[in-house]
């Protein structure tokens, strides 16, 4: 049986923090897929330019094309390093944890993450990272329908956009008001749109996910639920 834990669910839904926690519990490893597209996107602003002004057609017009990102992510390289019990990315021997979660690559990943050659990459590195791990709780948004159908257990979180807003806001320290609430929560609308409607693994749940609306339960009881939820699934 694979050892996978499948969650996908759009921005700031929760999937990180939650993956991270459930892994904790159960000694499993935590994989975050949108670490690799982001320290992807990280090295091909840094190595190729900002790339027009962020469509993806234009940042083909400056260099952006896949296989210029896979070769660059190979030749750097891109990888996600085995940490304890955390694959953390690196790009050329660095860890870009910090610095992937800068504005700059939240506004340019999204283009990155439709790119189809781009998407082979990255699943590839995870097919291969869980390989040989005795368990691994792997989130992103193509989880549990793309990269690993055969888990046995596939979670999609979600919540309302204004508490996800709300939630990112405060996990940054910032005044929760109504109006940065609302550009927040609009922010993240045009990524789930942009993550959504793409034609390749747009973001939607597995037919046989778990769904897990979010909205009114803290961390500690989602984490609760789906560790509860692997228990049951897979022997100790
Ligand atoms: O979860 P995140 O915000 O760090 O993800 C960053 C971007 O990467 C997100 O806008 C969509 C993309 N992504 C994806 O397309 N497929 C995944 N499995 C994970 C992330």
């Amino acid at each position: 049986m694979l050892r996978v834990i499948a969650i996908d669910g759009p921005a700031a839904s929760g999937k990180s923090s939650t993956a991270g926690l459930v892994a904790e519990r159960l000694g499993w490893a935590h994989l975050d897929s949108g670490a690799l597209y982001r320290a992807l996107t990280l090295a091909a602003l840094d190595t190729i330019g900002e790339g027009g002004r962020g469509t993806l057609k234009d940042m083909e017009g400056e260099g952006w094309s896949g296989p210029r990102i896979v070769a660059l992510a190979e030749q750097l390289p891109v990888r996600l390093v085995l940490t304890g019990d955390v694959f953390r990315p690196e790009v050329a021997g660095v860890d870009v944890e910090e610095a992937i979660r800068s504005d700059r690559v939240t506004r340019h990943v999204s283009a990155l993450a439709a790119i189809p050659e781009v998407r082979t990459w990255v699943n590839a590195q995870q097919r291969r990272a869980v390989a040989g791990v005795g368990g691994v709780v792997v989130d992103g948004r193509d989880i549990g329908t793309v990269v690993f159908p055969e888990a046995p257990l596939k979670i999609f979180l979600t919540a309302t956009a204004d508490e996800r807003a709300r939630r990112r806001l405060s996990q940054r320290g910032q005044v929760v008001d109504v109006d940065l609430v609302r550009r927040e929560s609009q922010a993240l609308a045009v990524r789930d749109a942009a993550d959504s409607t793409r034609p390749i693994a747009p973001l939607k749940p597995a037919a046989d996910a778990v769904l897990l609306d979010t909205t009114a339960l803290t961390l500690q009881q989602q984490v609760a639920r789906v560790v509860e939820l692997a228990r049951g699934l897979f022997p100790a």
